[in-house]
């Protein structure tokens, strides 16, 4: 079986065939597909029938594995899956749909806008890798959207003014804009923003990409309203039709993405029938931005 990896979208986005998840790769196959990553920003593994151990055995080729720890508002006693496992199902610890009025299900509904995993930490997440153990009968596609695109495309006087801007993000924006804003004291507390560059600078190709998400709430140095002015612009260039990649998920897709150079969002579906789509995410090695000083 030799690896292979064919561009599936005009922009980036990678299919990768003739290699096998569930056993450990070679050293030859780590390599080439953190390559693909590197060049396509999301690679596309079809038919990878996997269980937990092996992705996050897969997932720690490519760094440490990033845990969950300030989240989410699910407690730790409410969790379905393992310490390392993400869950972005629908599903409560029995496997049945979450109520239509659970407040995990309002806070997950987060996930519907464009963000980029995890921005609101400190240091960010490189890679996520998504397994779809159960599909949606309908919707629930998922958009990807090429930062470094959305960088190249902007023009001169925008990219400049951008440059060297610093970003707040917390998941108090992201759920704020939603209308969720009910939270507790202990919720408060672990969502205080971090600083994060508006552009970034991909560590291996030197391509410069913009680094959004609906987690970005203000700018430093500037008044809300300015910064969210911007924001929403950059947002609406980033995510121009032709710099979107839909993925139509199919059972044991497994998708992995960069953070550092890509958006995402999950679309509406069917939340009756049980949607199991289980993340790992890769830890990013630094911080993006000095942060400010504690108050
Ligand atoms: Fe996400």
């Amino acid at each position: 079986m030799t690896l292979s990896i064919r561009q599936i979208h005009p922009v980036f986005v990678g299919e990768v065939t003739g290699v096998d998840l569930t056993r450990a790769l070679t050293e030859s196959e780590r390599a080439a597909i953190e390559a693909g990553m590197d060049r396509y920003a999301v690679l596309v593994f079809p038919g990878q029938n996997i269980t937990d151990d092996q992705q996050m055995a897969f997932t720690k080729n490519f760094g440490a594995i990033e845990l969950a720890r300030g989240g989410n508002i699910t407690k730790d006693h409410e969790l379905r899956l393992k310490q390392g496992m993400i869950d972005v199902s629908n599903l409560d610890k029995e496997g049945k749909p979450l109520p239509r009025d659970d407040r995990r299900r309002m806070f997950n509904l987060g996930n519907r806008l464009w963000h980029s995993d995890s921005s609101f930490r400190a240091i960010p997440a490189k890679y996520s890798i998504l397994s779809a153990r159960t599909v949606a009968s309908q919707g629930g596609n998922t958009e990807f959207a090429d930062m470094r695109a959305a960088y190249d495309t902007l023009d001169e006087a925008t990219r400049a003014m951008s440059e060297d801007l610093v970003c707040e993000h917390s998941l108090i924006y992201s759920r704020g804009s939603m209308g969720f804003t009910e939270l507790t004291e202990e919720e408060r507390a672990f969502m205080k923003p971090v600083r994060q560059r508006l552009v970034r600078t991909h560590p291996v190709t030197g391509r410069k990409s913009l680094y959004l998400s609906s987690h970005a709430g203000t700018i430093v140095g500037w008044q809300m309203p300015e910064a969210r002015d911007l924001l929403r612009d950059l947002n609406e260039h980033a995510t121009q039709r032709e710099n979107v990649y839909i993925h139509d998920w199919r059972q044991y897709d497994l998708v992995m993405w960069d953070n550092r150079q890509t958006m995402h969002r999950v679309r509406r579906f069917d939340e009756s029938q049980p949607r199991d789509m289980r993340r790992t995410t890769v830890a990013g090695e630094a911080m993006t931005a000095e942060q400010a000083a504690a108050a």
